[in-house]
């Protein structure tokens, strides 16, 4: 299909939500440039969702910028939607636990890169006066969960964050979206989960909600499934 849409930027398009985020999107006409690091998985993502893609470990301080730039060679311009999505939890681990490297790491990709992301974005779209960002939070940032604390250390510090933005960004008339999913059944965890939603699900929730009406943004977009509604 020859593609008109919006151009977007997706990162952590290898797998899980973003993955289906971007076969929605490039199902919606999208132009798009996904990351990840995983180079097979790319290759086969480009070829099923006819995107362009590229291979970034969002651990190293200069990959944001650098992916930022590639994005806009690759698309012809620059990203009018950012999805901030690559994220991760390696471990579950109680405060007695904690070890200084993975808070580390965590901090590099959970809440460095994003916020380094929307800052090269920013640049671009407030020059434009247009544009969306959209920051893949988590429920985590709205309660509290034994053994999350590093996660939920990083997720709420990405919640703190994309409210400023969003009122930063307003005099440009840009968009900034919270997303904040409850368990979505992908490889973020060890063990499958066939109760939790469809990463096809969240992204369908995730897309429309990047693409409501103009006069209209959503702030925050939280969803869960069913099992987690006793929260
Ligand atoms: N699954 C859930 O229940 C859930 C709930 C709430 C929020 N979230 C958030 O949703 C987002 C997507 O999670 P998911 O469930 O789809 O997880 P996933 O299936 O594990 O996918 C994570 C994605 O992030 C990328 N990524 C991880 N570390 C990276 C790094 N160092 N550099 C570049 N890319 C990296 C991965 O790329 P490679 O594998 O190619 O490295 C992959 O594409 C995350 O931000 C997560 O925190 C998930």
């Amino acid at each position: 299909m020859e593609k008109y849409g919006p151009r977007v930027l997706v990162t952590g398009g290898s797998r899980g939500i973003g993955r289906a985020v971007v076969l929605e999107l490039a199902a919606r006409g999208a132009r798009i440039f996904a990351t990840g690091r995983d180079e097979g998985l790319l290759a086969e993502l480009a070829a099923s969702a006819g995107c362009r893609v590229g291979a970034f470990d969002l651990a190293e301080p200069e990959a944001p910028a650098r992916l930022y730039e590639a994005a806009k060679r690759e698309l012809g311009g620059f990203p009018e939607i950012l999805v901030n999505n690559a994220g991760f939890n390696a471990r579950k681990s109680p405060a007695l636990e904690i070890e200084a490297g993975e808070l580390d790491a965590q901090y590099a990709v959970n809440l460095r890169a994003p916020i380094l992301l929307c800052r090269e974005a920013m640049r671009d779209m407030a020059a434009a006066r247009r544009g969306r960002i959209v920051n893949v939070v988590s429920t985590t940032a709205l309660f509290a969960n034994e053994t999350m604390g590093v996660y939920t250390a990083m997720k709420t510090g990405l919640r703190g964050f994309t409210t400023v933005l969003q009122k930063e960004a307003r005099q440009y008339g840009v968009k900034v979206l919270g997303i904040y999913p409850g368990g979505v059944d992908t490889e973020f965890r060890a063990n499958p989960r066939p109760d939790y939603l469809r990463p096809e699900s969240a992204a369908r929730l995730i897309v429309d909600a990047i693409y409501a009406p103009e006069d209209a943004v959503i702030h925050e977009l939280v969803f869960r499934p069913l099992v987690e509604s006793n929260f």
